[in-house]
């Protein structure tokens, strides 16, 4: 087998790799089936070589019978990357054009699909409060890896983001300062409390769970970039199911509703964000 992953794949790599995300579905019920081919393959060879593991038949062997394996696998799959006020422009825009709309909302439910340690939806919590939202709202924030949630429900970063931060606060439209919202404890930043009491944070997995709410606001950002047409539908129906009529949607830069099903379902709100409403 070849340990290259620039290398083209060839029938029986292919035929490993499916097995081997056949196999983490049916025993363990995580669905990586439809990720992208390319992702999935450099993460599987990364896990490969940290088991000391020559082929990925090797690892569907280890991944089945140790599942402190399956666990570092299904880690190494989920792309964490995240950060407050990640894109300010995007923030920016929400907060121009849609911010206006839900003021005439008696109460707002968000959903932060794939909202990794949480930073996006403090983000929003912070927003709405400046905003004079924040105590109609309630932000549901999940993800499907439970790690990630854990880290997302001790409401704080580490201090050495404080700066960047800050920079993305205030690129983002912020009207305060960031420290505002933030006490420093133990090398760590963390949110005041209010925040916190605004934001629910679940498990949920795009690619096996059902919808479990109607929202005003979805935001799923930087998340289907790593799933395949696919899934990106099945993502997408599970969005307009979920949306009230005239809810908003919003995607990461590099995500899109074009060249889906359901691009006559929404209206563009913003012509260089990813930023959309439900009209059908
Ligand atoms: C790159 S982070 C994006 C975090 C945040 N939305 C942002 O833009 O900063 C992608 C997140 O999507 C989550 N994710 C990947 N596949 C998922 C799935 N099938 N269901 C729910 N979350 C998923 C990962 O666990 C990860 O936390």
């Amino acid at each position: 087998m070849c340990m290259n992953d620039n290398e083209p794949i060839d029938e029986l790599e292919q035929i490993e790799i499916e097995l081997l995300l056949e196999a983490l579905y049916r025993h363990y019920g995580v669905d990586f089936r439809n990720y992208v081919m390319s992702t999935i393959r450099r993460r599987i060879w990364h896990r490969m070589r940290a088991e000391h593991l020559k082929t990925v038949s090797g690892l569907q062997e280890k991944v089945l019978h140790d599942r402190r394996v399956f666990k570092r696998l299904s880690d190494d799959f989920s792309i964490n990357v995240t950060e407050l006020f990640r894109d300010p422009s995007f923030f920016r825009a929400f907060r121009r054009t849609v911010v206006p709309h839900l003021k005439g909302y008696p109460l707002i439910r968000i959903w932060h699909a794939g909202c990794s340690t949480g930073e996006e939806a403090y983000a929003m919590a912070i927003l709405l409060h400046e905003e004079g939202l924040l105590a109609k709202t309630r932000i549901y924030a999940t993800d499907m890896n439970e790690g990630v949630l854990e880290d997302a429900k001790q409401e704080s970063f580490p201090l050495d983001r404080m700066e960047s931060y800050a920079r993305n606060y205030e690129l983002a439209g912020g009207k305060k300062s960031l420290e505002e919202y933030i006490s420093v404890t133990g090398g760590r930043a963390e949110f005041r409390p209010f925040l916190g009491e605004r934001i629910t944070f679940a498990q949920h997995n795009l690619a096996v769970d059902e919808s479990f709410n109607e929202f005003h606001v979805i935001l799923c950002r930087n998340v289907m970039i790593y799933f395949n047409t696919h899934l990106q539908t099945r993502v997408h129906e599970l969005f307009h199911q979920s949306l009230s009529p005239s809810g908003f949607l919003g995607l990461g830069h590099r995500e899109s509703i074009t060249f889906t099903s359901f691009t006559d379902c929404y209206k563009e709100m913003e012509p260089n964000e990813k930023l959309y409403r439900k009209v059908k």
